[in-house]
């Protein structure tokens, strides 16, 4: 099996339908209405209903113990798909919603962490996310409680949500701070907006990845600039796809990016809702052994983890 890394997964976002029942049931709560279509899978049908049905999936989760065990029962799926590294999405604004202390949420992060580590051998960091649709004051308060209650599994700082409210700029301040406290960035762009997004992320934000960033292709001079900086992509083909953004595989820009000279990784960001998997993802990219190893080192060297982590996973790569 190819060794796999994987950058970008959303914690919410890769909550099984099976899980969500278990975990409703084991809170007493019931099912978020208009969850799950007669066919018991997440129903949404565009990118703004699926950032609803996203938010309604939340609606299952109560306790610290829950946080922890969507992360074990990832990580525990993704080390049998061949995962040796996942950072995770994990965004503060649910717990605190439901009025979990920001300390309690990460250890209990860190406990699912430890436990998939202990029983799989795999590794795993969280990413710190804001919501962009929710503002940068919120991103900001966000960060200053990530800096000031630190967690060696917390590596990064990242932003998803809606493309199309506020810009990069806005951000600024809350990126500058992580940045300057030692936290990797990156933020979705060129996901459902074109290369202007991508433009205005790489200039207002210290950013050495971009979620997404596949509609990068429509415009050769952002290649090239994003081919200069080694700026990395998290591409979620199946994401995409699902998305509508590309109508299948074979319209999907995977192949010229790499062509271009651009770093990619491959990841499968919502992977419930997409109907994928990081194992999906690999297998499906039509790419060969050696261009997927590849894909795999990159996404080592350009996780958010210390360099000795880094080096021990790259080690373990060698055949
Ligand atoms: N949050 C979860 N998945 C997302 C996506 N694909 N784009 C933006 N925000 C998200
Ligand atoms: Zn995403």
């Amino acid at each position: 099996m190819i060794p796999k890394a994987e950058l970008h997964c959303h914690l919410e976002g890769s909550i099984p339908p099976a899980l969500a029942r278990e975990l409703a049931a084991r809170n007493g709560l019931a099912l978020p209405d208009g969850l799950f279509g007669p066919d018991g899978v997440y129903v949404w049908r565009d990118f703004l209903s699926f950032l609803a049905a996203y938010d309604r999936v939340c609606g299952v989760l109560k306790t610290p113990r829950d946080f922890g065990d969507v992360i074990y029962s990832y990580l525990a799926g993704a080390a049998a798909q061949g995962a040796v590294y996942v950072e995770m999405f994990c965004s503060p604004e649910r717990p605190q919603a439901l009025g979990i202390p920001y300390a309690d949420w990460v250890a209990a992060l860190a406990d699912g962490i430890d436990r998939a580590g202990r029983e799989f051998g795999i590794v795993g960091r969280i990413i710190v996310v804001c919501i962009r649709h929710l503002g940068p004051d919120r991103a900001l308060a966000m960060v200053e409680r990530m800096v000031a209650e630190p967690h060696p599994y917390i590596v990064g700082f990242g932003m998803g949500g809606d493309e199309a409210k506020y810009e990069p700029a806005d951000f600024a301040p809350a990126y500058r701070l992580a940045h300057d406290k030692g936290y990797g960035c990156t933020v979705h762009a060129g996901e459902v907006l074109g290369p202007e997004s991508v433009w205005a992320a790489i200039r207002a934000l210290p950013v050495t990845r971009i979620g997404h960033g596949v509609r990068s292709a429509e415009d050769p001079a952002l290649l090239e600039e994003l081919a200069r900086r080694g700026t990395v992509l998290e591409v979620c083909p199946g994401s995409n796809i699902a998305l509508g953004i590309y109508p299948n595989r074979a319209a999907h820009p995977l192949h010229r990016l790499i062509e271009a000279g651009v770093r990619v990784t491959l990841n499968s960001d919502d992977p419930p809702f997409f109907h994928t998997t990081l194992g999906a993802e690999y297998d499906q990219a039509r790419l060969h052994e050696v261009a997927l190893r590849q894909v795999t080192r990159t996404a080592i060297e350009a996780s958010f983890a210390d360099m000795e982590t880094k080096e021990r996973l790259l080690k373990g790569m060698q055949p």
